[in-house]
């Protein structure tokens, strides 16, 4: 048998603008994990795959073609040079939310490359596991700008431009996020699709709010480099106008924010796709509680407190 795990993710600057090849930044939330088990099965079998969560248990050779475990499966055993042709048994649990926005679907994969490269006799490297989960990411996203994959295969917080070579971040001053649910579905791939269409409308308006986003992004690392933590609180903020005028954040999301800044957060912004999903804010050990309570009364489903290191 054969055990392996991926951490979620948050993107704290830069979401949306990243498609577009402006800088994000990601960070790894351990508090949160998908985990896969391999496990050998009687001769004859096939693949068969056990989603506990989504109460699935099939055999991939039933599964459509772009199922994302079969794309993932396979995309998988031929980067290990394998034969389609196993008798296993692949057991997939976690505990990140679908589709709120800390990358469910990239950190599901994640944890099944891990486990059958490992079960196969043949670890991979972060790059080659990123690429593998990138193609499953396709799947879930239609147009991924590949960040999601970065940093939970290198489970590293990263400074991410699209296409080019991966800057993994050094936190020198750790600091501390809340990280609130809102309930609610956050449809990436249909956000991302409306994002696409504003801009082919309106291309040089939406070029100038994406520009903005990578300054604030180029400056929040600068912030987070310095230990700058109520200038980074700013950066959020401001982050978050940018975001709301390009229309992916959402009633829930705001009153989330409200009542974060309410109860004393530095700043505080949507995560990831938006429309619903999970919001950040900036804490400190003193308002860390506080803030987790007001998101609590405002609704929040849930709420993890995670450092940032
Ligand atoms: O919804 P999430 O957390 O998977 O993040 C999507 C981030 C976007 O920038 C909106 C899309 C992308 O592919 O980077």
């Amino acid at each position: 048998m054969t055990l392996a795990y991926a951490s979620g993710k948050a993107i704290l600057f830069g979401e949306h603008a990243v498609v577009y090849g402006r800088p994000a930044i990601a960070v790894p939330i351990t508090e949160v994990q998908a985990q896969a088990i391999v496990e050998d099965a009687p001769s004859g079998q096939g693949i068969r795959i056990i989603a506990q969560d989504l109460h699935r248990d099939y055999l991939l050779r039933d599964a459509p073609p772009d199922d994302p475990l079969r794309v993932t499966v396979t995309n998988t055993l031929q980067h290990l040079h394998r034969a389609l042709e196993q008798d296993i048994t692949l057991t997939i649990s976690s505990t990140i939310p679908v589709a709120c926005g800390l990358g469910s679907g990239a950190a599901v994969a994640t944890a099944v490359v891990r486990a059958l490269a490992r079960h196969f006799g043949h670890p991979l490297e972060a790059d080659e596991v990123s690429d593998i989960v990138f193609e499953t990411e396709k799947l879930h996203h239609g147009t991924p700008s590949g960040i999601d994959n970065t940093v939970i295969a290198f489970e590293k917080p990263v400074y991410f431009v699209r296409d080019q070579t991966l800057e993994v971040f050094k936190v020198s001053y750790p600091f501390l996020l809340a990280i609130a649910d809102t309930g609610i579905a956050s449809p990436t791939k249909i956000a991302v699709g409306d994002v696409r269409r504003a801009w082919q409308a309106d291309p040089v308006k939406y070029e100038e709010i994406f520009d903005e986003i990578g300054t604030l992004t180029t400056m929040a690392r600068q912030a987070i480099e310095s230990g700058a933590t109520e200038a980074l609180g700013q950066l959020m903020d401001a982050n978050q106008r940018l975001l709301r005028l390009l229309k992916v954040s959402s009633p829930e999301l705001e009153s989330l924010i409200a009542a974060a800044k309410q109860g004393g957060a530095l700043g505080a912004k949507l995560s990831g796709g938006g429309r619903g999903g999970n919001m950040i804010a900036l804490v400190t050990p003193q308002t860390k509680d506080r803030v987790s309570m007001m998101l609590r009364l405002a609704g929040a489903k849930s709420v993890i407190t995670t450092e940032v290191h």
